[in-house]
């Protein structure tokens, strides 16, 4: 595959979770389980075919509606992900969350801000991680920076630009989305990155998160690579 047609970034909304450990008779947090497992392989797999970056959607701020047991599982993953990569002594991947941190427990809050920092310089990968996040709630609070910097009379409502709402997303820092997988077989964005997918390509797959492969991977780059991306143009 050529380099151009391999996307930069990518969005991955992991569904089917729950799905799939019912399936098999077992907890949805066992699917969850594998599905962490899935994302930490993934991001070795976008390494791999040259992809630059990749968010993935792992707590949305409707997740908080689910049963007690469901989210603290969802958190103890992540408190096992973060114990994870702070042994590996070689990483290379900058780390940037996507969301309100603080309403997150004070000790995974201030392990992935400590995280983040850590990480800043890293450039091998950068991988996005979408907590307590949802893309309404993103613009909103855009919308209040820059009022804020209003009324104080730092900008006017003329400086006011697409440049400028950007720069205030939590994707500032990554190049632009290019591609966003749903497994699962649903086919929406469920409020992720929804300004920044104005122009994605979208592929919805059948395959449910936790069976999620690297040739699922691959045979979505090459159904990007086979599209004819016009950007509004002819
Ligand atoms: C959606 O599937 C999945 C989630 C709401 C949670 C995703 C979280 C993980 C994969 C673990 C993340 C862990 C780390 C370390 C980032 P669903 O539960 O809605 O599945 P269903 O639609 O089949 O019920």
């Amino acid at each position: 595959m050529e380099d151009n047609r391999i996307p930069r970034h990518i969005g991955f909304i992991m569904d089917g979770n729950g799905r799939w450990a019912k399936k098999r008779g077992m907890p949805r947090n066992y699917g969850h389980t594998k599905g962490a497992d899935v994302f930490k392989k993934c991001i070795d797999w976008c390494k791999e075919l040259g992809v630059e970056c990749a968010t993935f959607y792992a707590f949305s701020t409707e997740n908080w509606n689910r049963p007690k047991d469901e989210i603290s599982g969802i958190m103890n993953l992540l408190r096992r992900y973060i114990k994870d990569i702070r042994k590996t002594a070689d990483n290379d991947t900058r780390i940037i969350v996507l969301g309100d941190k603080s309403r997150l427990d004070k000790d995974i809050c201030d392990d992935l801000i400590d995280l983040e920092e850590k990480s800043v310089n890293n450039r091998g990968f950068t991988a996005g991680i979408a907590l307590n996040y949802g893309g309404r709630a993103e613009i909103v609070r855009a919308a209040q920076l820059i009022a804020n910097d209003c009324v104080s009379g730092k900008i006017s409502p003329e400086d006011i630009d697409e440049e400028l709402v950007e720069n205030l997303l939590y994707t500032s820092e990554m190049p632009p989305l290019d591609l966003i997988i749903r497994p699962s077989g649903e086919k929406r964005l469920s409020n992720f990155l929804i300004w920044q997918a104005a122009y994605a390509e979208l592929v919805f797959m059948d395959v449910l998160w936790p069976d999620f492969t690297k040739k699922d991977l691959q045979s979505a780059i090459e159904e990007f690579a086979a599209r004819n991306r016009r950007f509004g143009g002819i």
